[in-house]
């Protein structure tokens, strides 16, 4: 969706906001990110706040309201949530302002040690009881190959979107954001999601997979239920490309593929 300046905010909007944290002093446009329609670290009276928002009716709003939820629940690495507020047909959430940069996922880069260290507190993480997050035995449903649904139940918390500006590198630490897909299951899902960005990074199938097999969570996986998920990762950017043909679509499902193999070679 189209990004806007915060200036551009409907009155009553920008005063909840003010309502929460103070009078705006000024604001600055963050670029990256997929589905924010409002993406701004505000200076405000009570400090700084970076602030995301997405139209009320727009169809990932339930994608926003589940990131809300999940907030006071997810380890420190991620940054904190100050507040939510749904106004004037905008629904938006303040966090604290993360100084960083985008994960680099390249063969080499320092930053991988990074992210591992991030992902490997957040697979200690049971998925709260109290809370509506989806589970992945239904996210994957229609994309597992049949009598395989079984191994991706579990009870950990998942953040399944590694996509790299997901991950901000500050303070010397990765922190995990975005989490717009909080998921309970399987703990060796989010290894492996993580190892298909890493091949989108240039990183070779086999060096994606010994990335995740470093996670406990990996080497105590059923082989059978890691072939699964290849096969089910296969289907579903498969499913996304033949919808909707922007190149870095395609280029996923290209690497879909080749995790696929990649993981049904897996003894
Ligand atoms: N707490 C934060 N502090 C500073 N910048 C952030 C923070 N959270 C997100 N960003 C930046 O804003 C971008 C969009 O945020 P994100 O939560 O990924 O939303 P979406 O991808 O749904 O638009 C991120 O890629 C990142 O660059
Ligand atoms: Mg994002």
């Amino acid at each position: 969706m189209p990004r806007i300046p915060f200036e551009q905010l409907p009155a009553d909007v920008r005063q909840a906001v003010t309502d929460k944290s103070g009078a705006v002093r000024r604001t600055v446009t963050l670029q990256g990110g997929m589905n924010s329609g409002v993406a701004s670290v505000l200076e405000t009276e009570s400090g700084r706040v970076f602030v995301k928002g997405i139209a009320s009716d727009h169809p990932q709003v339930t994608a926003q309201r589940r990131e809300a939820a999940i907030a006071p629940h997810l380890p420190a690495s991620c940054p904190r949530l100050y507040w939510h507020l749904e106004a004037g047909g905008w629904s938006l959430l303040g966090y604290e302002v993360l100084n960083g940069r985008h994960a680099d996922y390249s063969p080499g880069s320092p930053d991988l040690a990074l992210v591992r260290a991030a992902l490997t507190e957040l697979q200690q993480v049971t998925a709260p009881a109290d809370i509506e997050i989806k589970d992945a035995v239904d996210r994957w449903r229609d994309y597992a190959p049949p009598g395989t649904l079984q191994y991706f139940s579990g009870d950990t918390l998942l953040h399944t979107d590694f996509a790299p500006d997901n991950v901000l590198v500050a303070d010397g630490r990765a922190r995990l954001i975005d989490w717009a897909w909080p998921t309970r299951g399987a703990a060796w899902i989010d290894p492996g999601a993580l190892a298909l960005r890493l091949m989108d990074a240039d990183h070779t199938a086999e060096s994606a997979v010994a990335f995740a097999s470093r996670f406990p969570s990996w080497q105590n996986a059923d082989p059978k239920a890691l072939a699964a998920l290849g096969t089910a990762t296969a289907a579903l950017w498969s499913e996304i490309a033949e919808s909707d043909p922007t190149p870095w679509k395609q280029g996923m499902a290209h690497r879909a593929n080749e995790f696929e193999l990649a993981l049904h070679r897996i003894p």
